[in-house]
């Protein structure tokens, strides 16, 4: 097949977008089809025309990579593409919007508010806390409303901390999401459908010194992974399938990853998914499709099931 893969674009996780591109490419060029990787920008368009692909695989993280901007692009252009529907990325990149869909499903997913920066920046900082106390008890997680990769996000405890982490959070979007905070084990689980309907990879169970952040994210050795995750089959068998809920109720394509908290009494939370998630060499659905025994496999199965618009 030609196969153009885009990515790189403006948004804060362009490097990381850049790494999941060139991986995917490699991959894809080791089973033999012609592959090229655009960065995307305002010749983009006519990139793809002169390249005639049979297949976008667009790897655009965060901002209109994953909001449905990019997706929309390519459906109006007429061209397959591995990912989900442009109504599903946006679905599933607002954050507030993502968890009161999931909890249709009857998913499970911790309470929280939404504070615009125009507000916040007319509060001092025991009004922050004054706002935030009245809905939720400390600690909490701010994290910006949109994007990933931990860009943004804090752990919170008290009134100042909650001030700086609005700070930084709003250095990255305009809204904050402020969210309950769930201790317990941190896990990832993709799902996949190349055609036959979607189906959950092994639960990856990611285990940090500190905070899973950007750092943590994406220096090899810095967080351990376990996969499948240390946990009782029973209980991969429902992380699975809540992952599965998540995929359906927001309408996702050929691929996502949720990422969820198993607290300690075993009930998975959603916090959050991601519609093109990492694949760079310590992402997780990478790792997830090791584990599942064919990562050039199912690449191969997804761009020959891309979305048809
Ligand atoms: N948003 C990044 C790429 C991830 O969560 O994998």
């Amino acid at each position: 097949l030609r196969i153009a893969v885009l990515a790189g674009g403006l948004s804060h996780e362009r490097d990381v977008s850049l790494r999941s591109g060139n991986r995917v490419a490699s991959v894809l060029k080791h089973l033999g089809h012609t592959v090229i990787v655009l960065d995307v920008d305002a010749r983009t368009i006519a990139s793809l025309r002169a390249f005639g692909p049979d297949v976008v695989w667009p790897l655009v993280h965060g901002g209109d990579g994953e909001d449905g901007g990019l997706q929309n692009v390519l459906i109006a252009l007429g061209l397959p593409y591995v990912g989900t529907h442009s109504d599903g990325c946006q679905r599933a990149s607002f954050k507030p919007t993502a968890k009161a869909t999931v909890r249709t499903g009857g998913v499970l997913t911790p309470d929280s508010v939404t504070l615009p920066k125009a507000y916040f920046s007319q509060l001092g900082a025991q009004d922050v806390l004054g706002v935030v106390a009245a809905h939720l008890d400390l600690p909490v997680i701010v994290k910006p409303n949109q994007g990933g990769s931990g860009l943004g996000v804090s752990y919170v405890t008290d009134a100042d901390e909650l001030r700086r982490a609005m700070v930084a959070c709003f250095s990255y979007d305009e809204r904050a999401l402020i969210e309950k905070y769930v201790s317990g084990t941190e896990l990832a689980v993709s799902v996949v459908n190349t055609g036959e309907g979607p189906r959950a990879l092994p639960p990856v169970e990611v285990v940090t010194d500190g905070q899973y952040d950007f750092d943590a994210r994406y220096n090899p050795g810095r967080s351990e992974y376990f996969v499948p995750a240390r946990l009782p089959q029973e209980t991969l068998t429902r992380v699975q399938e809540t992952a599965l809920t998540v995929h359906t109720t927001l309408g996702l394509g050929n691929i996502s990853r949720t990422d969820l908290i198993l607290d300690e009494s075993g009930t998975p939370w959603f916090i959050d998914v991601n519609v093109v998630p990492g694949m760079t060499e310590t992402s997780l659905l990478p790792l997830a499709a090791e584990a599942d025994g064919d990562l050039p496999g199912l690449y191969d199965a997804l761009v020959h099931s891309p979305l048809v618009t």
